[in-house]
């Protein structure tokens, strides 16, 4: 008798228009980015197994189960590299600057998270938000709760996310029921690490909240975890506003510059993710440069909260993230985010190509992130995490899109008027979701 068969794996045949990442666009220009106006992505197991003209894949692959998207074109799906997921009720709260911001609206939210109840209510929440925007992986901090962890990574596990967070570690300058202590934060960090990382999607990210409302002795205890857990990435903030600069000097008086106040104490890395990074000074950019740091550009937070004009030529120098910064962000968008980019870069004399604006929202993050041999691009070996864009989704876009010649004309009207109307559907892992 023959071996009785198990079920016969069922290839999928995604159909569309499609951008295929050859290099990245900053570099190689606009044509990095090859565009197929009736391409295909075949996936197995949640992989990405081909790619090409739809065409050929059909032919090659007749027994796979079809999905034809028309003229909607199939990206990668968005990849957030930095943002606050407990701060998804206090989006768009008004009239605040970096401090009082945090003190006002911020802190008073995050303290709620000591309640693993609502940590999962508001996990579920801003996943429903990010997966109706089209985003497949977010880079989020977390609280100093180690429950908001918890709440945020069973959330991802359950929907089949590639996932990143950490506890946010704070042991000053913070409100009472909001710190935790050089020790705590450390055996904290290391239990969830412990628990998470290499979970399934999930990557534990060892997060010092910034240099001020961290004590020289937090910030030593958490360089320490990162040197025992070198591959992990350990993500804060640096050099968003110029207030926040000059507390930090006063509260590492020996420290020769903000990004010093985290090397002093082993925090500086090739893992590391700098987020916002805008008033650097000159040694900064060519420390970060040096150790091959990657930065986080997070335009609407840095509009919406009035920090400053972050230097996209950056990127020439290291890898840049591209982020929402939800709440401090006003959107949980990726497209709204890339507008924001282009309108900061226009400001500062530069306008941004959409293939550079496209890829930055997804290989750039993934890269940022140290995970584009996962995600962020449609290639064979890739996880199948998609977004599939309607290029028309409101009167206003299509009727400036039915003018485009070529794909960049297409999608740039998408780009800077699109939002969750645009997202026409999701693949997490080659399933379809609605969120
Ligand atoms: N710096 C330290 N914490 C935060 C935060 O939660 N949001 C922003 N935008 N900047 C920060
Ligand atoms: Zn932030």
């Amino acid at each position: 008798m023959g071996q009785v068969m198990g079920p016969k794996m069922q290839d999928r045949l995604i159909l569309g228009q499609c951008l295929f990442y050859d290099a990245d666009p900053r570099l190689a220009g606009p044509s990095g980015l090859r565009h197929s106006v009736r391409g295909a992505v075949l996936i197995r197991d949640g992989i990405i197994t081909g790619v090409g003209e739809a065409d050929d894949l059909r032919r090659a692959h007749p027994q796979a189960d079809l999905t034809d998207h028309g003229n909607h074109l199939l990206l990668p799906g968005f990849v957030d590299a930095h943002t606050h997921y407990p701060q998804t009720a206090i989006i768009a709260s008004w009239g605040k600057r970096l401090i009082d911001w945090l003190n006002t609206y911020t802190f008073p939210e995050e303290t709620r998270f000591d309640d693993a109840a609502y940590a999962a209510e508001i996990a579920a929440r801003y996943f429903d938000l990010t997966l109706a925007n089209g985003t497949t992986t977010v880079a989020s901090y977390a609280t100093i709760h180690p429950a908001s962890v918890d709440a945020y990574f069973a959330e991802a596990q359950r929907r089949g996310l590639r996932a990143l967070t950490g506890k946010t570690c704070m042991d000053r300058n913070a409100p009472e029921g909001l710190r935790d202590t050089a020790q705590s934060a450390y055996d904290d960090s290391a239990r969830l690490l412990a628990h998470w990382h290499g979970q399934g999607r999930l990557s534990y990210v060892i997060t010092p909240r910034f240099s001020p409302t961290s004590s020289p002795e937090q910030l030593e205890a958490l360089g320490a975890l990162w040197a025992e857990h070198p591959s992990c990435l350990m993500q804060t903030h640096i050099s968003e506003q110029v207030d926040e600069i000059a507390w930090v000097k006063s509260l590492y008086p020996d420290a020769r510059d903000y990004l010093d106040t985290y090397e002093a104490h082993g925090l500086l890395g090739a893992n590391g993710v700098y987020g916002h990074a805008i008033h650097l000074e000159p040694r900064e950019v060519d420390r970060l440069a040096e150790v091959g740091a990657a930065v986080v550009h997070c335009p609407t937070s840095n509009t919406f909260i009035g920090s400053g004009l972050f230097d996209m030529g950056l990127a020439d120098r290291m890898r840049v993230g591209l982020a929402t910064d939800t709440g401090g962000g006003s959107s949980f968008s990726m497209l709204r985010t890339m507008a924001a980019a282009y309108e900061v870069a226009q400001l500062r004399g530069v306008a941004l190509h959409p293939a550079e604006l496209i890829w930055r929202a997804t290989a750039g993050s993934a890269e940022a992130l140290r995970l584009d041999h996962k995600i962020g691009s449609l290639k064979p070996g890739i996880e199948a995490d998609l977004c599939v864009l309607d290029l028309a989704s409101t009167p206003a876009i299509a009727q400036r899109a039915e003018r485009a010649e070529d794909i960049w004309e297409a999608l740039f009207p998408t780009i800077m008027m699109g939002d969750d109307r645009a997202v026409a559907q999701v693949y997490v892992a080659g399933e379809p979701v609605t969120p």
